[in-house]
């Protein structure tokens, strides 16, 4: 992408000065969609941790597998992505939609570089069952409100959180918003998260954090695997329950021995007490 500074008229201003994890993401994975500060910032990580590349790939994986499992194994029919990222291969969308053509997903993340691929996820399935959410994570009652005008909200959903809650320090409540978007979804719905490991080879990522955190407009907030297994509270893990990304159901051995730091799982809401229901 040529380095650009502000959008066009009526298209949000770019920063290309600070490194944004989006792209930095996408120059992890090989795509085009990054600046001079992203590759340096993704370069300072690969430096103190070398299996960065592996991670992101291994992380991406589990998102296909997550969203096969929801669609095939579970009849999940409706989707909420929040931390889209810029498209690579194996949307939600498109792998749910592999299984169930009717699925409906809609996409939220508050990048104006994804804003700019939206269209293009848009299109992407049959009219009507893709949306895009412009949208910040810590509002997640106007998420709610907006994903309420493509998805029933009456009827099962799978939020999924993939690689984003390491992007939402504790000063912002992290367990108070999954907790919102659980509560407004009925039991049968799910939970799928990823989040970077403070437990994984924990020096060389305390390191890689630092590094990152110098360079980058969003501060990573690396999670233990107990810290990560806490967003599940409340609802019932399927098995193997919170594992490093690539021993979530692997569908090979290849698969299962990739190296990753991030921690990832499913769970399944079911009937609450009385009490708790809203
Ligand atoms: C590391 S990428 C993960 C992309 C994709 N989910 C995946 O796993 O391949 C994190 C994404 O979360 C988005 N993000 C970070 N903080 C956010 C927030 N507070 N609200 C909405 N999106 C956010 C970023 O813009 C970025 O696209």
């Amino acid at each position: 992408m040529a380095d650009e500074v502000s959008g066009a008229p009526g298209r949000p201003r770019i920063d290309t000065s600070v490194a944004h994890s989006a792209r930095v993401h996408d120059y992890w994975l090989g795509g085009k969609d990054n600046f001079a500060a992203d590759r340096a910032a993704g370069d300072a990580v690969m430096a103190a941790y070398p299996g960065i590349v592996a991670s992101v790939r291994a992380n991406r994986a589990f998102l296909a597998r997550v969203v096969r499992f929801l669609a095939a194994e579970a009849g999940i029919r409706q989707f909420l992505d929040i931390g889209t990222g810029i498209p690579a291969s194996g949307n939600t969308h498109e792998v749910a939609q592999s299984v169930a053509p009717a699925s409906r997903v809609v996409y939220v993340d508050y990048d104006p570089v994804v804003l700019r691929h939206a269209q293009a996820l848009l299109k992407g399935g049959p009219p009507g069952t893709v949306d895009y959410i412009d949208a910040d994570l810590r509002d997640p009652r106007r998420i709610l409100r907006r994903a309420s005008r493509l998805l029933d909200l009456s009827r099962p959903v799978a939020v999924m959180l993939i690689a984003i809650m390491h992007l939402i320090g504790d000063q912002d409540d992290p367990y108070g918003i999954v907790r919102t978007l659980m509560a407004a979804v009925p039991a049968g719905s799910y939970l799928a998260l990823s989040q970077v490991a403070s437990d994984i080879e924990p020096e060389r990522m305390a390191e890689a954090a630092r590094r990152y955190n110098r360079l980058a407009k969003e501060q990573q907030r690396h999670r233990s695997r107990a810290e990560v297994t806490r967003f599940f509270d409340g609802l019932e893990l399927v098995e193997p329950g919170v594992v490093p990304v690539q021993r979530w159901r692997p569908s090979s051995e290849i698969e299962s021995r990739a190296r990753s730091a991030m921690w990832g799982g499913v769970a399944a809401s079911r009937d609450r007490p009385a009490s708790h229901h809203r």
